[in-house]
């Protein structure tokens, strides 16, 4: 492999394996390209070895941030390759006409993701605060941020008609909060309300009449989260507190201000992202696809895919969630954990992976040289 990968022709034989790289920590770190990234990915591209990226990382629609990857790492990349945290979000129907909120991300990026998934009723904390901005105190001199790309709410908050308030029919947190403060409260408020409807206060205030029963039962709209990371490799040589910082945050109010468990009153959620089945299954299905395609495109056999190198940087969620993922395809998952990013050379990490390497180029030349 020492040769430069532009020599190498393509394979005669179908290769039976596949790679699943993380991104955050292993191909980049924030806006910058790690050193053999690009080496990396264009070797397994003129071996015609398919891999797809699986990040937990989100905030734009998979086409802007693909375009952003392909041309940051100098690899033709597409959509049929990736797989960011709240990609599993296009799928939940059952939402797509009903009123939701969306947390998190850059501007109104999120909003424009959401919609293009198809969801029709979009609202966010800002379009909130910009509407009644006594819902949170703390965020005042944000408004000039936050007018430009704020939206007139579908409906007002008013408590005294419940029937024509507005009413958040599901909660989603697609990507990292950037105001804490205010998400918290619009949360809270939410989870607290009669059935979802702003500016009301369920007659239990927390208390669930059901113990034992999350308290979402009682009418409140479910709580989505797309990625669990407590930390994450950002620019910053020390991990940043990633969308878990800002869940355990809000588990912590939640508990302060209803009892939590003590009281039957759990805060129901669903968080998904690595190392949740969901996104492996998720993610699995789209590397087969693109798989077939990919190998199509090039003829030649495509017997079974045997195996996935699961490359990353978190042992977390990309080791955790590769040793943990039973393929219903009978595929083999093998965790390669790297050392460009949350994982620290030399130290003991929390799941233990297969093998642990220096950086991505590693990882390909372990994970080529245990397939010959
Ligand atoms: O927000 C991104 C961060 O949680 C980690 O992303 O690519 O390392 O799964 P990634
Ligand atoms: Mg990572």
């Amino acid at each position: 492999l020492q040769s430069a990968p532009q020599a190498a022709s393509p394979p005669s034989t179908v290769p039976e394996f596949a790679f699943a790289f993380d991104i955050d920590g292993v191909l980049v770190r924030s806006s910058d390209p790690l050193p053999r990234a690009h080496q990396a990915l264009s070797y397994l591209q003129s071996q015609l070895i398919p891999f797809i990226l699986l990040t937990n990382g989100g905030g734009k629609h998979e086409s802007e941030r693909v375009s952003d990857l392909s041309q940051k790492l100098q690899i033709p990349l597409n959509t049929s390759m990736f797989v960011q945290s709240h990609t599993p979000f296009a799928s939940l129907d059952e939402y797509k006409n009903k009123t939701i909120l969306v947390v998190g991300g850059d501007a109104d990026n999120c909003r424009h993701v959401a919609e293009k998934y198809g969801f029709t009723t979009v609202v966010t904390p800002f379009d909130i605060l910009a509407a009644y901005p006594a819902i949170w105190p703390f965020s005042q001199h944000l408004l000039p941020y936050y007018r430009p790309f704020a939206r007139p709410l579908p409906a007002p908050i008013d408590p005294s008609s419940p029937s024509t308030s507005l009413k958040i029919d599901a909660i989603f947190v697609y990507n990292d909060s950037r105001d804490w403060g205010l998400d918290t409260q619009i949360i809270k408020d939410i989870l607290l309300s009669k059935s979802g409807i702003m500016g009301t206060l369920s007659p239990k205030n927390g208390k669930s009449a059901f113990p034992n029963r999350g308290y979402q039962q009682d009418g409140q709209p479910p709580l989505y989260f797309s990625n669990p990371d407590l930390l994450w490799a950002a620019k910053y040589h020390l991990p940043r507190l990633g969308q878990g910082g800002f869940r355990e945050a809000l588990e912590g109010v939640w508990e302060a201000l209803t009892g939590g468990q003590r009281n039957g009153v759990k805060l129901e959620k669903v968080v998904i992202g690595k190392p949740h089945r969901p996104t492996y299954e998720f993610a699995e299905k789209r590397l087969i696809e693109h798989r077939k395609a990919l190998l199509a495109k090039h003829g030649g056999r495509l017997g079974h895919l045997k195996r996935v190198y699961m490359v990353g940087d978190n042992p977390e969620s990309d080791i955790l969630g590769g040793n943990s993922y039973k393929s219903p395809y009978k595929t083999d998952w093998v965790s390669v954990l790297v050392s460009t990013g949350v994982y620290v050379e030399g130290t003991v990490p929390a799941h233990a992976p297969r093998m642990v390497v220096g950086d991505v180029w590693d990882a390909v030349r372990w994970a080529v040289a245990q397939e010959k």
